[in-house]
């Protein structure tokens, strides 16, 4: 199954509905020549809720055969099979959205003895949490794991972006860091200045900050043979199954403060 196409079942009886939508029902009624009731319509068979109920929680596993990783998961984990990772015991969460979850430390090594196991992996905001020796380390374990073919989407707070902005916002004794990021971070709601927001946005609780070249060098130095700046939901390495497939099958999170480097194993 490469995805839903259609409601498996309306999870509330028919009565629910139409006591909460009588207004809507009357006024759609009046304005409308059929005058269809659409409260004639069944909006749930019994038997279909009887089914969904022996359902397995991962039926939304997409049985490709491949091993695709999200790690550093946090609760922005995704379906289609893909595993999701993070250090934080995320399990409930998991289990009720039909979500696959591994609990563990990352950087005691990925839980695959053999290399080349993994098809893709998709690990974003995680890597700025590790020491740059530590993410060393995360992503040559990386590399071991991914087969030939095999791509990475990195993707972490874009330190080049955000240190220009502060910056420009020194300058003019503005402070639309702040205006612009505040919804997103309850911590940079609080500052009052941009250099603060800066620290909040890219050095919170962050253990290294990346540029692209800084990014791409890491990446290299670990072994893989390509790295390149990407577009968020968009991939540079457009002939690789992998990378198309993983660009569908996620979201990037922040598009706006991110900076995405993907690479690849030839
Ligand atoms: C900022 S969140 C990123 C969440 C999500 N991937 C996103 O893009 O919004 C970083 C996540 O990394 C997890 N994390 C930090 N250190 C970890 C480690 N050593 N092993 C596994 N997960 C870790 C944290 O628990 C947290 O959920």
């Amino acid at each position: 199954m490469t995805g839903l196409t259609r409601p498996i079942a309306t999870l509330k009886p028919k009565a629910w509905w139409e006591e909460r939508l009588a207004e809507a029902l009357r006024i759609y009624n009046a304005n409308h020549d059929d005058k269809r009731n659409l409260a004639d319509w069944s909006i749930a068979d019994p038997r279909e809720l009887q089914d969904i109920s022996k359902l397995d929680r991962n039926y939304l596993v997409d049985p490709d055969g491949k091993v695709k990783l999200n790690l550093g998961s946090s609760v922005v984990m995704f379906h289609h099979g893909i595993i999701n990772v993070d250090i934080q015991p995320l399990h409930e969460y998991a289990h009720h959205n039909g979500y696959n979850f591994r609990h563990a430390d990352i950087r005691q090594g990925l839980a695959f003895q053999n290399s080349e196991s993994v098809d893709w992996i998709y690990t974003s905001h995680f890597l700025e949490h590790l020491k740059r020796e530590d993410a060393l380390r995360f992503l040559k374990d990386c590399r071991r794991v991914l087969k030939p073919g095999g791509v990475i989407r990195v993707i972490v707070p874009n330190a080049t972006y955000l240190m220009v902005r502060a910056a420009r916002d020194l300058g003019n004794y503005e402070t639309s860091l702040i205006d612009d990021f505040s919804e997103l971070s309850y911590e940079v709601s609080k500052c009052d200045n941009s250099l603060d927001a800066f620290y909040a946005l890219a050095c919170e609780n962050h253990h290294a900050l990346y540029s692209n070249d800084t990014l791409s060098a890491l990446l290299l130095e670990a072994g893989f043979s390509t790295a390149r700046n990407a577009r968020p939901g968009d991939t540079e390495f457009d002939s690789n199954p992998n990378a198309v497939q993983m660009i569908k099958e996620t979201y990037d999170m922040f598009p706006d403060i991110s900076l995405i480097v993907e690479a690849v194993v030839e």
